[in-house]
């Protein structure tokens, strides 16, 4: 765990509620998720890294509060101080051939990154995005991009499949020998519920220290407690209680 300080380069609104924050400083930090602190919050708030490159890191947030809505009013320029080199990831190594990506939501940004990963390993890679319509799409074309299929789902049928993540899977029928997903937690059971083979999910914990300390981000798995924070917040899909 390292804390530095950042310089905001770019906060923009990519879809109604939802940012793109660039943070200038080290981005050669290993680790999933970043916790930044907000001038006049006593807790950081925990971001999955979407991107790491050119001494840039990327996140995408949603404003679901205020943390979050005092984030969006900050301007470039300005300095945060940030915790990175947090929670153990996805493991890229895992796939032997061909990966399928599954992200809904909020979820997708952390996708992207094991995306670039995992072609950078010369692997065949499939991502399923999901949203609830086509204005709150993110990414897509970042996505596109750097795999081979991108299948999208809406829940209101404006863009793509209509219906869930697995409704566009089910469609597909794309092949995989490994899966990763990242998403609202129902989303995210389902899945693991019902792709066949091995697979990684991303969990989401409201979080203290966000460092292992506090134990206040523990699930129960079938190993026994873990911290989300600390032991994640990729668990494998055989590890988790649902
Ligand atoms: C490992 C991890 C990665 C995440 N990655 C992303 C991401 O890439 N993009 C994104 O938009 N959101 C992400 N989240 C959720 C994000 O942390 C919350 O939406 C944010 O903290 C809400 O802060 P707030 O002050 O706006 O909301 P409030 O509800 O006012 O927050 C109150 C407290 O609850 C915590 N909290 C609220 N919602 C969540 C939540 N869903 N998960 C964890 N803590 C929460 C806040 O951190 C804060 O301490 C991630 C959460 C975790 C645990
Ligand atoms: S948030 Fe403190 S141990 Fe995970």
């Amino acid at each position: 765990m390292n804390k530095s300080l950042y310089t905001i380069a770019e906060n923009t609104l990519l879809a109604p509620k939802t940012y793109r924050l660039v943070l200038a400083g080290k981005a050669d930090v290993e680790g999933e998720f970043v916790d930044i602190a907000i001038p006049g919050f006593y807790l950081r708030r925990p971001l999955s890294v979407c991107d790491r490159e050119d001494g840039k890191l990327t996140l995408v947030y949603k404003v679901v509060g205020e943390g979050t809505k005092a984030l969006s009013q900050m301007q470039p320029g300005t300095e945060l101080e940030v915790l990175t080199g947090l929670g153990n990831g996805f493991h890229p190594e895992a796939c032997r051939e061909e990966a399928l990506l599954v992200g809904g939501g909020l979820g997708v940004p952390p996708l992207y990154l094991l995306a670039k990963e995992l072609k950078a390993r010369g692997k065949k890679v499939t991502a399923v995005l999901g949203f609830n319509k086509a204005g709150e799409i993110i990414l897509a074309e970042e996505f596109r991009a750097v795999c081979d299929e991108v299948l999208l789902s809406t829940a209101d049928g404006s863009a793509g499949v209509k219906g869930f993540v697995t409704d566009a899977i089910a469609a597909a029928r794309p092949s995989y020998d490994f899966f990763y997903t990242c998403g609202p937690m129902v989303m995210m059971k389902v899945v693991c519920g019902t792709l066949e083979g091995p697979g990684e999910a991303s969990l989401e914990e409201r979080m203290g220290c966000g460092a292992g300390f506090c134990y206040g981000c523990s699930i129960q798995t079938k190993n026994g407690p873990r911290r989300v924070c600390k032991d994640g917040p990729v668990f494998k899909k055989e590890e988790l209680l649902w």
